[in-house]
């Protein structure tokens, strides 16, 4: 599993997000975290050619695993333009895109008392777009991160411990279902 966050921020609550899921993940699962930081904008003049290499690597990395875990925070009612951009770059082109037919679940943390509702709901249509296979149930959505994360970007709320754990484990077992 790939673990992407929609945020490149050092102290992004939705990178936490995906440590700790590192530590309550079942045993089998493996987990790798993919940043952002280094996709340039996505231009279509490299269609076809030589792709940046970061870009190649993540293209890379998407087609090497089992499925992709999305932790993005809600910019303006939506996911981020950051991560818009990295799908953007890896749909490409669509008849070989390693997003294709790729398990994936979505997750996020808010700072206020959103959850990430609307990013969530806004990544599900991409993801549509790209023919991916989404699970649908459980969901997660954290509210007020700076209550539920210590300094050091630990999640400490336990309810949102358990429920992450139940969420993992489900996305496991959904995952596996198209080995
Ligand atoms: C936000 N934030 C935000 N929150 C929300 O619940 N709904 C929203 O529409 C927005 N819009 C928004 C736009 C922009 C440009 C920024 C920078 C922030 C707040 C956001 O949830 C908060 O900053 C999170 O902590 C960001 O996630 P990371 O970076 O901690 O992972």
């Amino acid at each position: 599993m790939l673990g992407i966050s929609g945020s490149i921020r050092k102290k992004s609550y939705n990178t936490a997000l995906l440590h700790a899921v590192t530590k309550l993940k079942p045993e089998n699962m493996k987990v790798e975290i993919f940043g952002l930081e280094d996709i340039p904008f996505y231009n279509a003049d490299h269609d076809g050619g030589v792709l940046p290499e970061p870009v190649r690597i993540f293209k890379q990395k998407i087609a090497e695993v089992d499925s992709l875990l999305i932790a993005s925070p809600e910019y303006n009612y939506s996911f981020t333009g950051i991560l818009k951009n990295a799908i953007d770059w890896a749909s490409r082109p669509p008849s070989n895109s390693p997003l294709s037919k790729k398990p994936y679940a979505v997750m996020g943390v808010s700072g206020g008392i959103s959850g990430t509702m609307r990013s969530q709901s806004h990544f599900r249509q991409v993801a549509t777009a790209c023919n991916m296979y989404g699970m649908n149930n459980p969901g997660i959505y954290i509210t007020m991160g700076k209550n539920k994360f210590n300094e050091n970007g630990d999640l400490t709320d336990e309810p949102s411990i358990e429920h992450l754990r139940k969420f993992i484990t489900a996305f496991y077992e959904w995952t596996i279902k198209f080995l």
